[in-house]
């Protein structure tokens, strides 16, 4: 079953957006099932701790049109035209960030498959997929996929997944969470008639 698909090659991060600058963007801890703050007035990184002491991390700089409004409505619209019939919450473009290994896990917050787009290191780590949601059958299904910046990629983060980092830099991703399933989504997608199962 269909648990990925590279949706396009060619988004261009806009001038100007410099990373760096979010470098210095405070940082929230955040436990897995912990509440979170539902309604963010300023910008910063919410950090996903750790499973286990090793483990890497995984972070999300939610709500990104506060600081960076040219910015969220330029992904907005990239969006818009790799899913022509859905509209889109600029106050949902989010900025991912991912450091060491993720270990398995489905996603929360009903966030049931998204769209990440690499824009630096997203090559810097293997995602391994699945249309599972049995964490003792994920190892024997798994499919293995490396991301690419400039490339936009439909998940589907309600079955388990994980991130295995081949290299020990961050990796940055511009990424919008979807509470419609996978398939839904992807139904919509402008290019679905080209995809290979
Ligand atoms: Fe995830």
């Amino acid at each position: 079953m269909l648990n990925f698909v590279d949706l396009d090659d060619s988004f261009k991060t806009p001038e100007g957006f410099n990373l760096e600058t979010l470098g210095n963007l405070p940082i929230y801890k955040h436990h897995y099932h912990q509440p979170m703050d539902a309604d963010p007035k300023t910008l910063y990184w919410t950090e996903y701790q750790p499973f286990r002491p090793g483990d890497g991390t995984i972070s999300f700089a939610r709500r990104l049109y506060l600081e960076h409004p040219e910015v969220a409505r330029h992904v907005m619209e990239y969006l818009e035209f790799l899913f022509p019939s859905m509209s889109f919450d600029i106050q949902r473009v989010n900025l991912l960030k991912t450091h060491g290994s993720i270990r398995s896990h489905v996603d929360e917050s009903q966030r049931m498959c998204c769209v990440n787009i690499g824009i630096a290191n997203s090559s810097g780590a293997i995602t391994r997929t699945s249309s599972t949601k049995d964490f003792n059958l994920f190892d024997s299904v798994a499919e293995t996929h490396q991301c690419v910046d400039g490339h936009a990629y439909l998940l589907d983060t309600s079955s388990v997944h994980e991130v295995k980092a081949t290299n020990d830099q961050p990796r940055y991703l511009f990424t919008y969470g979807f509470g419609r399933s996978f398939n839904d989504v992807l139904n919509c997608y402008r290019f679905k008639d080209k995809i290979k199962d």
